[in-house]
Protein backbone atom coordinates (compact mmCIF):
# COMPACT_ATOMS: atom_id res chain seq x y z
CA UNK A 1 0.00 0.00 0.00
CA UNK A 2 1.35 4.18 -0.48
CA UNK A 3 0.32 5.11 2.04
CA UNK A 4 0.66 9.10 2.73
CA UNK A 5 1.46 8.83 5.67
CA UNK A 6 4.91 6.59 6.13
CA UNK A 7 5.73 4.13 7.97
CA UNK A 8 4.48 2.67 11.80
CA UNK A 9 6.71 1.55 14.36
CA UNK A 10 4.48 -0.64 16.94
CA UNK A 11 6.76 -0.21 20.63
CA UNK A 12 5.19 -3.30 22.39
CA UNK A 13 5.46 -6.31 19.58
CA UNK A 14 3.02 -8.39 21.99
CA UNK A 15 -0.32 -9.28 21.67
CA UNK A 16 -1.97 -6.10 20.74
CA UNK A 17 0.84 -4.70 19.42
CA UNK A 18 1.44 -7.65 16.82
CA UNK A 19 -2.54 -7.25 16.65
CA UNK A 20 -2.68 -3.97 15.30
CA UNK A 21 1.14 -4.11 13.43
CA UNK A 22 0.21 -7.36 11.80
CA UNK A 23 -2.99 -6.45 9.97
CA UNK A 24 -1.26 -2.96 9.10
CA UNK A 25 1.45 -5.35 7.56
CA UNK A 26 -0.71 -7.26 6.08
CA UNK A 27 -2.30 -4.15 4.23
CA UNK A 28 0.87 -3.14 3.11
CA UNK A 29 1.67 -0.88 5.92
CA UNK A 30 5.28 -0.82 6.38
CA UNK A 31 5.39 -1.34 10.14
CA UNK A 32 8.55 -1.91 12.96
CA UNK A 33 8.28 -4.00 15.86
CA UNK A 34 10.16 -3.43 18.31
CA UNK A 35 9.76 -6.17 21.41
CA UNK A 36 11.18 -8.41 23.72
CA UNK A 37 13.58 -11.43 22.78
CA UNK A 38 11.02 -14.00 23.73
CA UNK A 39 8.18 -12.49 21.24
CA UNK A 40 10.83 -11.45 18.85
CA UNK A 41 12.39 -15.23 18.79
CA UNK A 42 8.83 -16.83 18.31
CA UNK A 43 7.70 -14.69 15.34
CA UNK A 44 11.39 -15.08 13.94
CA UNK A 45 10.97 -19.10 13.88
CA UNK A 46 6.97 -18.79 13.58
CA UNK A 47 6.01 -15.66 11.62
CA UNK A 48 2.81 -14.26 12.92
CA UNK A 49 -0.75 -16.02 12.32
CA UNK A 50 -3.85 -13.55 13.54
CA UNK A 51 -7.29 -15.23 14.08
CA UNK A 52 -10.62 -14.08 15.30
CA UNK A 53 -13.84 -14.81 16.08
CA UNK A 54 -15.44 -14.45 12.68
CA UNK A 55 -12.97 -17.32 11.49
CA UNK A 56 -10.65 -14.88 9.90
CA UNK A 57 -7.17 -15.58 9.56
CA UNK A 58 -4.04 -14.04 8.00
CA UNK A 59 -0.49 -15.44 7.98
CA UNK A 60 2.44 -12.84 8.02
CA UNK A 61 6.04 -15.40 7.09
CA UNK A 62 8.85 -14.75 9.41
CA UNK A 63 10.86 -13.02 6.70
CA UNK A 64 7.98 -10.00 6.04
CA UNK A 65 7.94 -9.07 9.43
CA UNK A 66 10.28 -5.98 10.33
CA UNK A 67 11.92 -7.09 13.93
CA UNK A 68 13.86 -5.03 16.50
CA UNK A 69 14.98 -5.40 20.00
CA UNK A 70 15.60 -1.86 20.40
CA UNK A 71 14.08 1.52 18.76
CA UNK A 72 15.66 1.98 15.66
CA UNK A 73 17.44 5.25 15.68
CA UNK A 74 15.56 7.97 13.22
CA UNK A 75 16.02 10.98 14.56
CA UNK A 76 16.99 13.20 11.99
CA UNK A 77 17.11 10.24 9.30
CA UNK A 78 14.42 9.51 6.68
CA UNK A 79 13.70 6.11 8.72
CA UNK A 80 11.71 8.04 10.85
CA UNK A 81 8.38 6.38 11.48
CA UNK A 82 5.31 8.52 11.13
CA UNK A 83 3.11 6.63 13.32
CA UNK A 84 4.29 5.08 16.85
CA UNK A 85 1.63 2.80 18.65
CA UNK A 86 2.06 2.25 22.36
CA UNK A 87 1.59 -0.98 23.09
CA UNK A 88 3.60 -2.52 26.55
CA UNK A 89 1.62 -2.69 29.37
CA UNK A 90 0.81 0.10 31.89
CA UNK A 91 3.88 -1.04 34.17
CA UNK A 92 6.88 -0.10 30.94
CA UNK A 93 5.01 2.98 29.95
CA UNK A 94 7.72 5.30 31.05
CA UNK A 95 10.71 3.00 30.23
CA UNK A 96 8.77 2.80 26.95
CA UNK A 97 8.38 6.12 26.27
CA UNK A 98 12.07 7.47 27.29
CA UNK A 99 13.36 4.45 24.71
CA UNK A 100 11.59 6.26 22.10
CA UNK A 101 12.04 10.00 22.91
CA UNK A 102 15.94 9.14 22.59
CA UNK A 103 15.59 7.93 18.90
CA UNK A 104 12.44 9.58 17.49
CA UNK A 105 12.31 13.15 15.93
CA UNK A 106 10.73 15.25 18.67
CA UNK A 107 7.30 15.82 17.46
CA UNK A 108 6.57 11.97 16.24
CA UNK A 109 2.81 11.17 16.83
CA UNK A 110 2.43 8.35 19.56
CA UNK A 111 -1.16 6.85 20.46
CA UNK A 112 -1.01 4.91 23.69
CA UNK A 113 -3.33 1.44 22.71
CA UNK A 114 -3.12 0.94 26.31
CA UNK A 115 -5.94 0.47 28.92
CA UNK A 116 -6.34 2.77 31.91
CA UNK A 117 -6.15 5.96 32.04
CA UNK A 118 -2.77 7.62 33.30
CA UNK A 119 -0.54 6.05 30.68
CA UNK A 120 -0.27 9.15 28.25
CA UNK A 121 0.18 11.82 31.37
CA UNK A 122 3.13 9.27 32.39
CA UNK A 123 4.12 9.01 29.04
CA UNK A 124 4.09 12.79 28.16
CA UNK A 125 6.17 13.64 31.72
CA UNK A 126 8.43 11.33 30.58
CA UNK A 127 9.07 11.99 26.85
CA UNK A 128 7.46 15.59 26.70
CA UNK A 129 9.24 16.25 23.10
CA UNK A 130 7.08 13.43 21.42
CA UNK A 131 3.08 13.94 20.48
CA UNK A 132 0.96 11.46 23.14
CA UNK A 133 -2.52 10.98 22.18
CA UNK A 134 -4.75 8.60 23.41
CA UNK A 135 -5.98 5.59 22.06
CA UNK A 136 -9.00 2.81 22.95
CA UNK A 137 -8.46 -1.19 21.73
CA UNK A 138 -12.05 -2.35 22.85
CA UNK A 139 -11.39 -6.18 21.49
CA UNK A 140 -9.83 -8.97 23.21
CA UNK A 141 -6.44 -10.72 22.10
CA UNK A 142 -5.22 -13.22 23.42
CA UNK A 143 -1.33 -14.91 22.82
CA UNK A 144 -2.75 -19.11 21.86
CA UNK A 145 0.83 -20.11 20.99
CA UNK A 146 4.18 -18.69 19.47
CA UNK A 147 3.23 -16.09 16.94
CA UNK A 148 -0.07 -16.72 16.88
CA UNK A 149 -2.85 -14.32 18.15
CA UNK A 150 -6.30 -14.30 18.42
CA UNK A 151 -9.29 -11.42 18.67
CA UNK A 152 -11.94 -12.87 20.49
CA UNK A 153 -13.87 -10.35 20.72
CA UNK A 154 -15.31 -7.22 18.67
CA UNK A 155 -15.86 -3.84 18.56
CA UNK A 156 -14.30 -0.62 17.15
CA UNK A 157 -10.74 0.95 17.90
CA UNK A 158 -10.89 4.73 19.10
CA UNK A 159 -8.56 7.31 19.71
CA UNK A 160 -8.46 11.37 20.01
CA UNK A 161 -9.01 13.33 17.25
CA UNK A 162 -6.06 14.95 15.93
CA UNK A 163 -4.61 16.06 12.74
CA UNK A 164 -1.82 13.08 12.76
CA UNK A 165 -4.49 10.64 12.90
CA UNK A 166 -7.01 11.72 10.29
CA UNK A 167 -4.66 10.67 7.78
CA UNK A 168 -4.38 7.38 9.29
CA UNK A 169 -8.08 6.46 9.74
CA UNK A 170 -8.85 5.52 5.86
CA UNK A 171 -5.30 3.34 5.87
CA UNK A 172 -6.55 1.53 9.19
CA UNK A 173 -9.87 1.19 7.24
CA UNK A 174 -7.92 -1.13 5.04
CA UNK A 175 -6.63 -2.81 7.25
CA UNK A 176 -9.53 -4.34 8.55
CA UNK A 177 -9.00 -1.99 11.97
CA UNK A 178 -11.73 0.21 11.93
CA UNK A 179 -10.90 3.53 14.04
CA UNK A 180 -13.48 6.19 15.61
CA UNK A 181 -11.53 9.74 16.57
CA UNK A 182 -13.06 11.53 19.29
CA UNK A 183 -12.74 15.35 20.64
CA UNK A 184 -12.72 13.86 24.25
CA UNK A 185 -11.55 10.40 24.75
CA UNK A 186 -11.48 9.99 28.60
CA UNK A 187 -15.49 8.98 28.45
CA UNK A 188 -14.53 6.09 25.94
CA UNK A 189 -11.46 5.27 28.31
CA UNK A 190 -13.89 5.14 31.64
CA UNK A 191 -16.25 3.05 29.61
CA UNK A 192 -13.38 0.74 28.47
CA UNK A 193 -12.21 0.87 32.34
CA UNK A 194 -15.80 0.12 33.90
CA UNK A 195 -15.55 -3.30 31.70
CA UNK A 196 -11.89 -3.77 32.15
CA UNK A 197 -12.94 -3.80 36.25
CA UNK A 198 -13.63 -7.51 35.43
CA UNK A 199 -10.47 -8.51 34.48
CA UNK A 200 -9.20 -8.65 37.97
CA UNK A 201 -12.91 -11.29 38.81
CA UNK A 202 -11.66 -13.19 36.03
CA UNK A 203 -7.72 -13.46 36.68
CA UNK A 204 -8.38 -14.82 39.83
CA UNK A 205 -11.39 -16.95 38.81
CA UNK A 206 -8.54 -18.71 36.75
CA UNK A 207 -11.98 -19.38 34.20
CA UNK A 208 -11.89 -18.13 30.46
CA UNK A 209 -13.98 -14.94 30.10
CA UNK A 210 -17.42 -16.57 28.70
CA UNK A 211 -17.36 -19.09 31.40
CA UNK A 212 -16.89 -16.79 34.11
CA UNK A 213 -19.47 -14.51 32.86
CA UNK A 214 -21.62 -17.86 32.74
CA UNK A 215 -21.77 -17.82 36.77
CA UNK A 216 -23.63 -15.37 38.62
CA UNK A 217 -21.71 -15.14 42.01
CA UNK A 218 -18.36 -14.05 39.78
CA UNK A 219 -20.73 -11.73 38.10
CA UNK A 220 -21.96 -10.02 41.09
CA UNK A 221 -18.55 -9.18 41.93
CA UNK A 222 -18.02 -7.38 39.23
CA UNK A 223 -21.45 -5.80 39.34
CA UNK A 224 -20.26 -4.48 43.05
CA UNK A 225 -16.85 -2.70 41.37
CA UNK A 226 -18.97 -1.38 38.20
CA UNK A 227 -21.41 -0.01 40.73
CA UNK A 228 -19.14 1.37 43.24
CA UNK A 229 -17.08 3.18 40.10
CA UNK A 230 -20.26 4.78 38.17
CA UNK A 231 -21.45 6.31 42.05
CA UNK A 232 -17.82 7.57 42.07
CA UNK A 233 -17.55 8.93 37.96
CA UNK A 234 -21.21 10.32 38.65
CA UNK A 235 -19.77 12.39 41.70
CA UNK A 236 -16.69 13.72 39.91
CA UNK A 237 -19.36 15.03 36.83
CA UNK A 238 -18.02 12.01 34.04
CA UNK A 239 -20.24 10.29 31.86
CA UNK A 240 -19.01 6.93 31.09
CA UNK A 241 -19.04 6.26 27.19
CA UNK A 242 -20.94 3.26 26.46
CA UNK A 243 -18.66 0.66 25.02
CA UNK A 244 -21.21 -2.59 25.70
CA UNK A 245 -25.06 -3.18 24.24
CA UNK A 246 -25.86 -1.79 27.66
CA UNK A 247 -25.50 1.72 29.04
CA UNK A 248 -22.70 1.55 31.90
CA UNK A 249 -25.52 2.44 34.58
CA UNK A 250 -27.63 -0.87 33.48
CA UNK A 251 -24.30 -2.83 33.83
CA UNK A 252 -24.49 -4.23 37.78
CA UNK A 253 -28.14 -4.63 37.21
CA UNK A 254 -28.03 -6.96 34.57
CA UNK A 255 -24.88 -8.66 35.70
CA UNK A 256 -26.27 -9.73 38.62
CA UNK A 257 -29.91 -11.00 36.53
CA UNK A 258 -29.81 -15.06 37.08
CA UNK A 259 -28.26 -16.83 34.62
CA UNK A 260 -30.58 -17.95 32.45
CA UNK A 261 -32.21 -14.36 32.06
CA UNK A 262 -28.80 -12.94 31.58
CA UNK A 263 -27.74 -15.25 28.81
CA UNK A 264 -30.62 -13.87 26.66
CA UNK A 265 -30.64 -9.95 28.05
CA UNK A 266 -26.68 -10.01 27.41
CA UNK A 267 -26.79 -12.51 24.43
CA UNK A 268 -24.12 -9.78 22.58
CA UNK A 269 -21.62 -9.05 25.46
CA UNK A 270 -21.72 -13.07 25.58
CA UNK A 271 -20.47 -13.31 21.93
CA UNK A 272 -17.16 -14.29 22.95
CA UNK A 273 -15.37 -17.16 22.15
CA UNK A 274 -14.07 -19.79 24.24
CA UNK A 275 -10.60 -18.72 24.02
CA UNK A 276 -11.10 -15.28 25.36
CA UNK A 277 -9.36 -14.71 28.95
CA UNK A 278 -8.20 -11.32 30.60
CA UNK A 279 -4.34 -10.54 30.01
CA UNK A 280 -4.58 -10.19 33.94
CA UNK A 281 -5.32 -13.72 33.88
CA UNK A 282 -1.73 -14.35 31.80
CA UNK A 283 0.01 -12.04 34.12
CA UNK A 284 -0.77 -14.30 37.55
CA UNK A 285 -0.22 -17.05 35.24
CA UNK A 286 3.01 -16.21 34.31
CA UNK A 287 3.77 -14.71 37.75
CA UNK A 288 4.28 -11.15 36.11
CA UNK A 289 3.20 -7.63 37.55
CA UNK A 290 -0.51 -6.82 36.51
CA UNK A 291 -1.83 -3.98 35.51
CA UNK A 292 -4.52 -3.83 38.43
CA UNK A 293 -2.90 -0.39 39.15
CA UNK A 294 -3.76 1.24 35.63
CA UNK A 295 -7.74 -0.25 36.33
CA UNK A 296 -8.37 -0.37 40.13
CA UNK A 297 -5.77 1.76 40.79
CA UNK A 298 -7.70 4.55 38.73
CA UNK A 299 -10.71 4.18 40.50
CA UNK A 300 -9.26 4.19 43.84
CA UNK A 301 -7.72 7.76 43.45
CA UNK A 302 -10.57 9.72 41.77
CA UNK A 303 -12.37 8.12 45.27
CA UNK A 304 -9.39 9.94 46.87
CA UNK A 305 -9.87 13.02 44.80
CA UNK A 306 -13.55 12.76 45.69
CA UNK A 307 -12.21 12.07 49.71
CA UNK A 308 -14.39 9.18 49.57
CA UNK A 309 -13.62 5.27 49.50
CA UNK A 310 -13.93 2.19 47.39
CA UNK A 311 -13.68 -0.27 49.26
CA UNK A 312 -14.76 -3.23 46.83
CA UNK A 313 -12.36 -1.86 43.98
CA UNK A 314 -9.76 -1.74 47.07
CA UNK A 315 -9.87 -5.39 47.94
CA UNK A 316 -9.86 -7.02 44.62
CA UNK A 317 -6.78 -4.77 44.02
CA UNK A 318 -4.95 -6.42 47.15
CA UNK A 319 -6.55 -9.83 46.64
CA UNK A 320 -4.38 -9.83 42.63
CA UNK A 321 -1.32 -8.13 44.62
CA UNK A 322 -1.22 -10.98 46.93
CA UNK A 323 -1.62 -13.42 44.29
CA UNK A 324 1.52 -14.81 44.57
CA UNK A 325 1.13 -16.14 48.00
CA UNK A 326 -2.25 -17.44 47.38
CA UNK A 327 -1.91 -19.09 43.55
CA UNK A 328 -5.49 -20.88 43.46
CA UNK A 329 -8.16 -19.82 41.37
CA UNK A 330 -11.74 -18.18 43.87
CA UNK A 331 -14.77 -19.97 43.15
CA UNK A 332 -17.76 -17.10 42.80
CA UNK A 333 -18.76 -17.62 46.99
CA UNK A 334 -15.22 -17.57 47.67
CA UNK A 335 -14.59 -14.18 45.63
CA UNK A 336 -17.91 -12.86 46.86
CA UNK A 337 -17.03 -13.50 50.95
CA UNK A 338 -13.25 -11.78 50.10
CA UNK A 339 -14.95 -8.95 48.62
CA UNK A 340 -17.06 -8.13 52.07
CA UNK A 341 -20.50 -8.97 49.28
CA UNK A 342 -23.76 -9.97 50.89
CA UNK A 343 -26.99 -11.34 49.57
N1 LIG B 1 -4.57 -8.12 25.25
C1 LIG B 1 -5.75 -7.56 25.18
O1 LIG B 1 -6.76 -8.20 24.91
C2 LIG B 1 -5.90 -6.06 25.38
C3 LIG B 1 -7.08 -5.45 24.96
C4 LIG B 1 -7.21 -4.07 25.08
C5 LIG B 1 -6.18 -3.33 25.61
N2 LIG B 1 -5.06 -3.96 26.04
C6 LIG B 1 -4.00 -3.14 26.60
O2 LIG B 1 -2.92 -3.08 25.68
C7 LIG B 1 -1.69 -2.99 26.40
C8 LIG B 1 -0.79 -4.14 25.96
O3 LIG B 1 -1.41 -5.35 26.37
P1 LIG B 1 -0.94 -6.75 25.78
O4 LIG B 1 -1.94 -7.73 26.24
O5 LIG B 1 -0.65 -6.62 24.34
O6 LIG B 1 0.42 -6.94 26.57
P2 LIG B 1 1.63 -7.93 26.23
O7 LIG B 1 1.13 -9.08 25.44
O8 LIG B 1 2.35 -8.17 27.50
O9 LIG B 1 2.53 -7.07 25.24
C9 LIG B 1 3.41 -6.06 25.64
C10 LIG B 1 4.78 -6.47 25.13
O10 LIG B 1 5.64 -5.34 25.19
C11 LIG B 1 6.90 -5.79 25.66
N3 LIG B 1 7.66 -4.65 26.17
C12 LIG B 1 7.57 -4.03 27.37
N4 LIG B 1 8.45 -3.01 27.42
C13 LIG B 1 9.09 -2.99 26.24
C14 LIG B 1 10.12 -2.18 25.70
N5 LIG B 1 10.64 -1.16 26.39
N6 LIG B 1 10.56 -2.45 24.45
C15 LIG B 1 10.04 -3.46 23.74
N7 LIG B 1 9.07 -4.28 24.19
C16 LIG B 1 8.60 -4.04 25.43
C17 LIG B 1 6.52 -6.80 26.71
O11 LIG B 1 7.61 -7.60 27.08
P3 LIG B 1 7.77 -8.03 28.64
O12 LIG B 1 6.50 -8.73 29.02
O13 LIG B 1 8.96 -8.91 28.62
O14 LIG B 1 7.96 -6.77 29.40
C18 LIG B 1 5.43 -7.56 25.97
O15 LIG B 1 5.98 -8.54 25.12
C19 LIG B 1 -2.06 -3.03 27.88
O16 LIG B 1 -2.19 -1.74 28.41
C20 LIG B 1 -3.43 -3.70 27.88
O17 LIG B 1 -4.23 -3.35 28.99
C21 LIG B 1 -4.88 -5.31 25.93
Amino acid sequence: MNTPTGAVLVMGAGSIGCWLGGRLAAAGVPVHFVGRPRMLAALRQHGLTLTDQDGGQLLLPAGSLALHETVPAAAGTSAAPALVLLCVKSGATEAAARALAAALPAGTPVVSMQNGLSNVPLARQAAPGLCWLRGMVPYNVAELGPGRLHRGTAGVLAAEDHPALRAWQPVFQAAGLPIALHADLQPVQWGKLLLNLNNAVNALSGLPLRAQLLDRDLRRCTAALIEETVALLAGAGIRPARLSPLPPGWLPAVLRLPTPLFRRVAARMLRIDDKARSSMADDLAQGRPTEVDALQGEVLRLAQSLGRRAPVNERIAALVQAWPQRPQPYSGPALRQALGLRG
